[in-house]
């Protein structure tokens, strides 16, 4: 009997801890919002051309001592060998996902006028590759895991091209100006007071992080709309957690709803960019992994982050009724999300990146650019594209 009135006092007890954790979040968002909105609107004056600056130049850090030849020659299996010399761009013929080089390619041979002589080695894998645990090497990839990968962020292939290739977008999605574009004509269409109050996410079951969400929405329909879609390599219903695969959208729908939730898929997910463009409040979870401009971003004012440890079916009810009942304070982080994105991720920014990034690292290089004759020469027109059909 002790014993049995012993588990029952500590279940009791940790109830209330865990109830009382569940209002103390409630309670802080509100002062985390305020406190954000007082950095969100501080004027700081930054130039187009250095607004990223800080960003490349934490990555290059650890290589303020130069990279060697014999560095790069460490990578080469790493990822494709790209070389720009005299303004003409090279790169190994070997891709392993084409629409990916494509997508890079097209930024880098557009703005080759403007690049000095270099060469770097580019993954195009979404997995970064260099762990803190070895020796740095300067390898450029799209995404990691700040903390523990000396990975160089680069503007992502999807901006272009070969993005995820999911059936409404069966070559990707593509040019990113032109979707933020129609993203923003549907948001206008679409005003913060005809998007419903209920949570929304689609996608697949890439990782488990987007279990507790779906698990919510079953139990809570009327707070939130989420479910699993199949991915490429649907076996089962274990793929969807044992429901019906639901119905691919496009990007547009998301802007229906009034809070959009983003979770990192194999590496981040591309789906963030989309999510805060159209002007509705982003609940990202925060667990480190990072896009080129993800660190730019202002937590509670661009977007709520939602932390590893708040992920479960408490934690998003707590996040949504607090959403529910300050909603001029949500439209108001959605509105910022919405212009951050106009001005700071449009095409001109990305130009900017590739140009800053590439002319700092290419400082470090220690060794004379000489031409790899292996490399072809990659045109502006998209050439590339129609030896791949
Ligand atoms: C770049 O072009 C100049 C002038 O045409 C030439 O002298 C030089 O060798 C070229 N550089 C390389 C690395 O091929
Ligand atoms: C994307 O589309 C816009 C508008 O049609 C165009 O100006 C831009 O060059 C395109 N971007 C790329 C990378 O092709």
């Amino acid at each position: 009997f002790n014993s049995l009135m012993i588990s029952f006092l500590l279940l009791l007890f940790s109830s209330v801890i865990a109830e009382r954790h569940y209002d103390r979040l409630y309670n802080e968002l509100s002062q985390s919002i305020a406190n954000a909105k007082i950095k969100g609107e501080e004027n700081i004056e930054i130039s187009k051309e250095l607004y990223y600056e800080s960003e490349w130049k934490r990555d290059l850090a650890p290589f303020q001592s130069g990279i060697t030849r014999e560095m790069m020659g460490q990578l080469e299996s790493l990822g494709n060998k790209y070389q720009i010399i005299n303004h003409t761009v090279y790169r190994a013929k070997r891709c392993t996902f084409p629409a990916r080089c494509q997508g890079v390619d097209k930024f880098l041979t557009r703005l080759a006028h403007r690049l000095e002589d270099t060469e770097f080695v580019l993954n195009d894998f979404d997995n970064p590759k260099l762990t803190k645990r070895a020796r740095p090497l300067p390898l450029f990839s799209f995404s990691k895991k700040e903390d523990d990968y000396w990975d160089i962020l680069y503007p992502a292939w999807s901006f272009h091209s070969g993005g995820p290739a999911i059936s409404i977008y069966p070559s990707g999605i593509g040019n990113w100006s032109e979707t933020k574009e129609e993203l923003s004509k549907y948001s206008s269409s679409h005003p913060w007071s005809t998007r419903e109050s209920r949570g929304f996410f689609i996608g697949s079951r890439t990782n488990h992080q987007r279990d507790s969400l779906v698990l919510l929405s079953r139990r809570f329909p009327s707070l939130v709309d989420a479910s699993f879609t199949k991915n490429q390599a649907y076996r089962s219903p274990q793929d969807t957690l044992n429901a019906e695969p639901s119905t691919e959208r496009p990007f547009e729908y998301n802007c229906n709803y009034k809070y959009l939730f983003n979770f990192r898929g194999i590496a981040a997910s591309f789906r963030f960019k989309y999510l805060l463009a159209c002007g509705s409040t982003v609940f990202h979870l925060d667990d480190g992994w990072i896009e080129f401009f993800y660190r730019k971003l202002i937590p509670y004012y661009h977007y709520i982050p939602l932390k590893e440890r708040e992920n479960n079916q408490k934690g998003l009810k707590t996040l949504l009724e607090y959403a529910i009942e300050h909603d001029e304070e949500m439209k108001k982080i959605g509105d910022n999300a919405h212009s951050w994105i106009s001005s700071h991720l449009d095409e001109s920014s990305i130009d900017l990146y590739w140009i800053g990034l590439l002319s700092s690292y290419s400082s470090l290089l220690k060794f004379p650019i000489e031409r790899d004759v292996s490399l072809m020469k990659v045109s502006n027109e998209g050439s590339i594209s129609s030896q791949f059909p």
